[in-house]
């Protein structure tokens, strides 16, 4: 057997119980390396003549090539055998009990926002928003709201700088005029969002959220804003009948203007609404008013409609039983884990809005 022919099977040997990447390395030193077995004959070359050289240099070539190729199959057979048992210890037993985790909830005034949207969806209203930083012209002037009306006190509004020429939003009847302002009636909007008032007891916080309602079309009159609410209510308190009243009031940027009352009782302490002798305030709305859609750039000699504004965490209060308003805004996990909603639960109409 020829000097090649002895390397070769030691090669041969060596690398059938090659295990790991260490192996691997080892040998490849062996063979390879600076006194390796196959370095050193290279390094006999010199001392050949040429023929002989030639000769074996070619075959020692072919070797070195040989046994490189056999390297590296290894290293791919090698790293193939890792990731096989990397996927072995990584597979998912779907059989093993689910380790106990905290879910999330959703927070009752998101889960009414969406009560609401769905209901008011259902016919054809669609969701406009607009920031809660406003102009002092979008939030008052272009809403009729006279230079003296007591809203503008500094008492109520956060104004944000000294000429009082941007606030934090009071209502989210701003949004009524920027939504027409955008586009060409007719318009069919809810707005739900954010709203800022200097106040804090335990059904006032100086955030809190409202629910705004614009509906501008050509043959609009209060049965349809009556209809509209007459609907929103019974679908909202999910139920057949409510008892409801318009009273006359006044906002400058409605005529008339009333607000809406419905009926409750007190059954085994909790509030049942729908029924009863008692009435409970829930919104203000009314017929937009002409310099109000004037101020908008619609035509109010073509178009009319209406408009309301509800408070949203009071009906969240109101549906959920609970009673003080500050707790919405605390972020006590307790709380939320107390009142909050699954967030796989979405409410439509069709399956029932919070069962
Ligand atoms: N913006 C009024 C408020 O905050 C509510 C309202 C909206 C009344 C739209 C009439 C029409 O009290």
């Amino acid at each position: 057997m020829s000097d090649l022919e002895k390397i070769s099977s030691i090669f041969d040997e060596r690398i059938a119980n090659v295990k790991s990447k260490e192996d691997l390395q080892n040998l490849k030193t062996d063979f390879f390396g600076k006194n390796g077995k196959i370095t050193i004959q290279f390094k006999t070359l010199g001392s050949l003549d040429d023929k002989k050289r030639k000769e074996f240099a070619s075959e020692l070539n072919k070797l070195k090539d040989n046994l490189n190729k056999q390297i590296d199959n290894k290293i791919i057979s090698i790293e193939e055998k890792e990731i096989n048992e990397k996927l072995k210890d990584e597979k998912v037993d779907v059989t093993l009990p689910i380790r106990p985790f905290r879910k999330g909830k959703v927070h009752p005034v998101s889960q009414v926002i969406d009560e609401i949207s769905s209901i008011f969806s259902e016919i054809g209203f669609s969701i406009a928003e607009g920031p809660d930083v406003e102009t002092e012209y979008n939030n008052f002037t272009a809403l009729n709201t006279p230079e003296d009306h007591p809203a503008r006190d500094m008492h109520d509004t956060f104004y944000l700088e000294e000429n009082k020429k941007l606030l934090l939003r009071t209502h989210t009847s701003p949004v009524q005029i920027r939504s027409m302002l955008k586009g060409k009636p007719p318009f069919k909007i809810i707005v739900p969002g954010r709203t800022y008032r200097c106040d804090s007891d335990q059904t006032h916080a100086p955030m809190f959220h409202q629910l705004e309602g614009l509906h501008i079309d050509k043959d609009l009159t209060m049965s349809h804003l009556k209809g509209c609410l007459d609907y929103f209510i019974k679908e909202f308190f999910e139920v057949k009948n409510v008892k409801m009243r318009f009273r006359p009031s006044h906002f400058p940027f409605t005529e008339p203007s009333a607000e809406v009352d419905i009926g409750y009782r007190i059954e085994n302490g909790k509030i049942k609404v729908g029924d009863g002798d008692k009435w409970l305030e829930i919104l203000g709305c009314g017929m937009v008013h002409p310099n109000v859609l004037k101020n908008a750039k619609v035509d109010s000699k073509k178009y009319q409609g209406y408009a309301f504004g509800m408070g949203i965490d009071r009906l969240a209060m109101l549906k959920y039983g609970i009673n003080d308003l500050r707790a919405f805004f605390e972020t006590d996990y307790r709380w939320l884990n107390h009142y909050g909603f699954d967030p796989l639960d979405v409410p439509t109409n069709y399956r029932g809005l919070s069962k």
